[in-house]
């Protein structure tokens, strides 16, 4: 479907996100033809500059696009500097956007604080068309109360239709290559259950710190930063059943069903069952960096910048196979993927074969480098005796030159068309919540304090010993799915 027209504003124009992610992607989207000639942007933030200079910021990392391209893109921004707490600016919006049918979007990329008041001031200013649509950007609250006070404030001012809350992590290629991959071969759905597979991993490892968000990160932590959402997302594209059709409501349905079939971790098992992290000083690719601490430039913080977690989905399907999840910064490698390990032959015809058969891997990488490979095991080429050995299937998404599209270009182009299959429900957001929460609660209870690592390692060693208690251990990805084994 062609985008249709569109106002599109962009709430925190001059924040990180917009900056780094936004704003490029509209680009992108401009420079393959995608949008239509009538379709504004208007950027709102806080720094009175002009839109001149605005866009000479917002089009830098876009450099190498060509000049007609960009031009279209520019004439297609306007800045506008307000309060966005204050009716005054709103009012001035509301003049701007005037009265047309086109779809409107309102791209909320700033604190979830400023998504009530400045959902309810453009309601006031009459902005909200029933052609508009809302873009929430995560965090939506800090808790299942506080996400609730949040959906609650944005529902009296748009209907859940209007509603788009945003994970980036379900417009990366591969997330929704996931989706082909099961449903789309026999060879995969198959075995895709408790009698073949014998446990899932997920991890989200990146090189990067905390970066300048610590007053964000603070409050956050990597358990309510990273799994609350992307990680819980992916696990449920992983679980999840076949929905009856690539739709919003069937997708969402059914993963919604996975997040109330995880079992709880609470109490006790919080301690058996999680690990907390958080980075001290260390070296990254041999250069040495600081800990969190000097990082955030405070004397003493309990905020954990890694966890790892081993989850058990309670339904026919996956009862009895483990689901171990691990997400940190300074790591070594930033590296997301998900493991699917098969469970090895039930008998060998092999018995005095060299070699053994290496379990089934299914190792679907998200980033750096896009693709799928398959562990599968092999006859050693040679006439002597028979040898096994391990060979990888791969396929690379990213191979061909072609260059795999940032999350963020499909994502905002499917707000513009108005479909939601990517994005969160309600009911999804607050059921991820209630989730996290008693893990939270467990962690404050006892007392149960991030463990030291050294930035650059794979977390605190009890992480390790959460794994190889099952008898089971990481993936450990040294070779990139796009190039053949050395
Ligand atoms: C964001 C988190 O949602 O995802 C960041 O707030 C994290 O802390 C980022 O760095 C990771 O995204 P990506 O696409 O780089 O894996």
């Amino acid at each position: 479907t062609p985008v249709p027209e569109f106002d599109f504003v962009l709430f925190g124009a001059t924040g990180d996100l917009a900056t780094r992610k936004l704003l490029p992607s509209l680009v992108r989207r401009e420079a393959e033809g995608v949008l239509p000639p009538r379709g504004r942007i208007i950027c709102v933030g806080r720094r009175p500059v002009g839109t001149e200079e605005f866009v000479k910021q917002a089009l830098r990392p876009a450099a190498d696009l060509d000049e007609a391209t960009l031009d279209r893109f520019r004439s297609r921004v306007r800045y506008l500097a307000m309060d966005v707490t204050d009716p005054r600016g709103h009012a001035e919006l509301a003049a701007l956007l005037g009265d047309t049918p086109a779809v409107r979007v309102f791209f909320l990329a700033v604190g979830p604080n400023l998504f009530a008041p400045i959902c309810a001031r453009l309601a006031e200013a009459g902005s909200v068309t029933p052609a508009s649509r809302v873009v929430l950007e995560k965090p939506i609250g800090h808790d299942l109360a506080s996400s609730r006070e949040i959906n609650d404030a944005v529902g009296r001012a748009f209907a859940e239709e209007q509603v788009y809350r945003i994970d980036h992590y379900l417009g990366k290629e591969t997330v929704q290559n996931l989706m082909v991959l099961r449903f789309a071969n026999t060879l995969f759905e198959r075995p895709w259950s408790a009698a073949d597979i014998d446990h899932v991993q997920i991890t989200c490892a990146e090189t990067l710190g905390v970066e300048g968000r610590g007053d964000y990160y603070e409050h956050s932590g990597a358990l309510r930063d990273m799994v609350q959402n992307h990680m819980l997302q992916l696990l449920c594209l992983v679980a999840m059943e076949p929905p009856t059709a690539l739709e919003k409501d069937s997708v969402r349905d059914e993963k919604l069903k996975v997040l109330k079939a995880i079992r709880p971790i609470q109490d006790g098992a919080v301690q058996a069952v999680t690990v907390r992290g958080q980075y001290g000083p260390g070296a990254i690719d041999g250069a040495p960096v600081g800990g969190y601490l000097a990082d955030i430039g405070a004397a003493e913080s309990d905020t954990e910048t890694f966890v790892a977690l081993k989850a058990e989905i309670r339904n026919f399907r996956w009862s009895g196979v483990p689901f171990y999840l691990r997400t940190g910064k300074r790591l070594p490698s930033r590296c997301s993927e998900i493991i699917v390990s098969f469970k090895p032959p039930r008998h060998s015809i092999f018995p005095d074969a060299a070699g053994t058969p290496a379990a089934n891997q299914l190792v679907i990488r998200l980033q750096p480098d896009e693709g799928i490979s398959q562990l599968t095991t092999m006859k050693a080429p040679g006439s002597g005796r028979m040898v096994l050995m391990p060979a990888s299937l791969r396929l690379s998404f990213g191979e061909d030159g072609g260059r795999v599209p940032e999350a963020y270009e499909r994502l905002l182009t499917d707000v513009i068309r108005g479909d939601a299959t990517l994005f969160m429900r309600r009911d999804e957001v607050e059921a991820s919540w209630r989730w996290v929460e008693p893990i939270l609660e467990g962690w404050r209870a006892q007392g149960q304090r991030p463990l030291r690592y050294a930035a650059g390692t794979w977390g605190p060693s009890a992480a390790i010993a959460l794994i190889e208690r099952d008898g089971r251990s990481w993936h450990e990805t040294e070779v990139p799915i796009g190039r053949p084994a050395a």
